[in-house]
């Protein structure tokens, strides 16, 4: 076990199916069930490390954040980050990160997509040059990389798709993830920091797809589980469908999934939902909606009832609001700044009012994540 590069322990599990678990990765201890902040390009947009080291309850900060493969090998490239030190090196960040493995990307934001049994060659969205992803090619960037947990790299299936279209993909997905841990078990100890962690490595975790089919949700869970991975996530989620499916679709998949591995839900969601999902045994979940709210103004309060409230901060009615976004947040920025200032930055367009909202948005993230872990404790 001394030279895992994880290793998860669940400290209760509660009648809900909600766990409360620590996860030890080579950076750093994660409490779970975590939410972590994305930052795509190596920045969790408009918010500086030191930052992030601070937000959230009793300033503990962020345990752990995402980058995204497909970026930081389209620019700086990876071989480049590679020669830094890997990413944690690069963009001055010591705790655990994760890198998703541009499954995803390549799917959502590429162009003129061509997909074999070999990969996927793609147009990037930045210049329309011409690229090719191979599972080989995703691990070989995210070893260069070096962030504690890669993803095996997957094709995440249009919504709404035919139940034949969706097998078909999943086919694809589940021979992608057999060559993504073929080749990741023939090349981790080339990740940068391998020496330095006394050969500890990183962990590979497999993705379930299988779309809004109950199914091929099972059939994917079981494929994946034969692998023997360190951890799971689902993925294929949050694309467009209602709520209740995700929901089913979570619950459904947490059944087939081993119980002493973490599980980790790719690309949700709002507030309550990921307070919903931690509550059924999902240990870790990533989402831009707390940033990408922020920078367009979008802040999460909670209302008197204990509910979620969204406010829009560039409305009039805040011009001269001298409260806080939220009196009972406890961020940073609520201790300090007002509505009204808010509002101000915003309209003027200031770069610090992006970055405030994205403060206060994670932090509100993280606070509820660290209450449902007290819940659960
Ligand atoms: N992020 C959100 N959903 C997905 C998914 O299905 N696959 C991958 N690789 N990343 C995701
Ligand atoms: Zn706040």
């Amino acid at each position: 076990m001394q030279k895992m590069g994880l290793s998860f322990e669940i400290q209760k599990t509660a009648e809900s199916g909600g766990r409360r678990g620590t996860l030890a990765l080579p950076h750093g201890m994660v409490q779970t069930p975590v939410f972590m902040p994305v930052g795509t390009a190596a920045s969790v947009k408009a918010v500086e490390q030191g930052v992030l080291e601070r937000i959230g309850p009793g300033e503990r900060g962020a345990e752990i954040i995402l980058a995204n493969t497909y970026h930081l090998y389209l620019r700086p490239g990876h071989e480049l980050i590679a020669r830094m030190g890997g990413v944690h090196r690069f963009m001055g960040w010591e705790r655990p990160m994760l890198t998703d493995s541009g499954g995803f990307q390549v799917f959502s934001l590429s162009s003129l997509r061509k997909v074999t049994p070999d990969g996927v060659e793609f147009r990037s969205h930045l210049d329309g040059s011409k690229h090719f992803f191979s599972p080989e090619h995703s691990i070989d960037v995210q070893i260069a990389l070096g962030a504690d947990i890669a993803m095996v790299f997957d094709e995440c299936v249009e919504t709404p798709a035919s139940w034949e279209r969706t097998k078909d993909s999943m086919g694809l997905t589940h021979a992608w993830a057999g060559r993504s841990k073929d080749h990741f078990e023939a090349n981790k100890h080339r990740v940068p920091w391998f020496s330095e962690m006394q050969g500890k490595t990183q962990s590979l975790f497999g993705i379930v797809q299988g779309g809004m089919y109950v199914d091929l949700r099972k059939e994917s869970a079981e494929h994946l589980v034969e692998m023997d991975l360190p951890g799971y996530a689902i993925g294929g989620l949050a694309v467009g469908e209602p709520r209740e499916v995700t929901r089913e679709m979570i619950a459904r998949t947490l059944e087939w999934l081993p119980k002493d591995k973490p599980r980790y839900v790719m690309g949700v969601g709002y507030p309550d939902e990921i307070e919903e999902y931690a509550k059924m045994g999902v240990d870790m979940m990533d989402c831009v909606l707390p940033t990408r709210a922020g920078r367009h103004g979008l802040v999460f309060a909670r209302g008197e009832d204990g509910g979620i409230v969204r406010m829009n901060i560039k409305r009039k009615e805040y011009a001269e609001d001298q409260g806080p976004i939220d009196a009972t947040c406890g961020c940073m920025v609520c201790a300090r700044y007002s509505r009204a200032y808010l509002r101000h930055l915003f309209v003027v367009g200031e770069p610090l009012g992006l970055t405030l909202n994205s403060v206060h948005n994670l932090h509100f993230y993280l606070a509820t994540m660290e209450r449902v872990r007290a819940e659960l404790a």
